[in-house]
């Protein structure tokens, strides 16, 4: 059987960052970077990689900073080369004309809310959402393993990682059913459930491949989690109705979100770089004798 190719990426990214100030008082959250990259580049690279061609960003006040990242900069341009350096580092970024796509979020009502600002963009198509503070590393990358396997099963897939059982409480959480290999069949999903209430330790990292009729429940919200409209309440409304699963990914996760998660993702990336790994290592391994 095949499936309608997933072909647009939703990136939600009009969220506020205040688990980042003062660094985000001015700067998209989104902006910061593991080393020497930004977290939106991982992801819209990540979602690049697994085929999608349709760069669709949920925004709202104070983001320009990423509009800048993957348009055209000509000073910078016209310098590096007037200077003969390398462009390598820039022109990668810069997208096809017409994408990536910018949509606002006028109020921050939640993640559910947010993908449906994209609905206009979204029609009647398959669609990723990446969730751009999970920095996922893997080869091939989370997206594109998600497709590989959504062109198997259809349906709805969305991200399945096991967290430590005190922080169920953070996440959408998953009630697995049947397992084969790396697919979990997905009984039921709740939102942030109240501790000492979860039904596994199986979280949802932000990252989705979700059929358009998502955006038809999200047409009539209703407010869950922390007040807020929740993906994951949609979500759960397509369990039993359309095939649903959870992916296991094979990499490795570093929550951003939460500053030692990016403290950390910084110090293991750093390690692994040709270039700054030994005097990184070094440093470390001094600092910590
Ligand atoms: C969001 C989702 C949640 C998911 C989490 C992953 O929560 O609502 O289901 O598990 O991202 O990071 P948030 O972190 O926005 O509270």
């Amino acid at each position: 059987m095949t499936f309608k190719p997933i072909r647009k990426a939703v990136f939600p990214v009009a969220g506020l960052g205040t688990r980042f100030l003062p660094a985000t008082k001015a700067m998209p959250k989104e902006m910061l970077t593991v080393v020497d990259k930004p977290l939106i580049q991982y992801a819209v690279e990540e979602a690049l990689e697994a085929g999608c061609d349709q760069i669709i960003f949920v925004t709202g006040r104070g983001k320009g900073a990423l509009e800048d990242h993957f348009d055209v900069s000509y000073e910078l341009e016209a310098t590096m080369k007037a200077r003969g350096k390398s462009m390598a580092l820039i022109e990668g970024i810069r997208q096809k004309p017409g994408s990536p796509v910018y949509v606002r979020q006028q109020e921050p009502l939640g993640l559910g809310h947010a993908v449906w600002c994209a609905r206009e963009i979204v029609g009647d198509e398959p669609f990723a959402v990446l969730l751009p503070d999970e920095l996922m590393v893997g080869e091939p990358g989370f997206l594109k393993q998600m497709v590989q396997a959504y062109e198997k099963v259809g349906g709805n897939l969305i991200g399945a990682l096991e967290v430590a059982p005190a922080e169920t409480d953070k996440y959408g959480i998953i009630t697995p059913g049947k397992v084969d290999g790396a697919l979990t069949e997905v009984l039921e999903v709740v939102e942030k459930p109240t501790k000492g209430t979860a039904k596994s330790n199986l979280m949802t990292p932000g990252r989705y491949i979700l059929q358009p009729e998502v955006m038809k429940i999200l047409d009539n919200p209703v407010t869950g989690a922390g007040g807020e409209i929740q993906l994951t309440d949609a979500m759960a409304q397509l369990i039993g109705k359309q095939p649903f699963h959870g992916y296991t990914f094979d990499g490795r996760r570093f929550d951003c979100g939460d500053k030692a998660g990016w403290v950390q993702a910084n110090l293991a990336l750093a390690l692994e770089r040709e270039d700054i790994g030994p005097a990184v290592r070094g440093f470390a391994q001094k600092l910590l004798a």
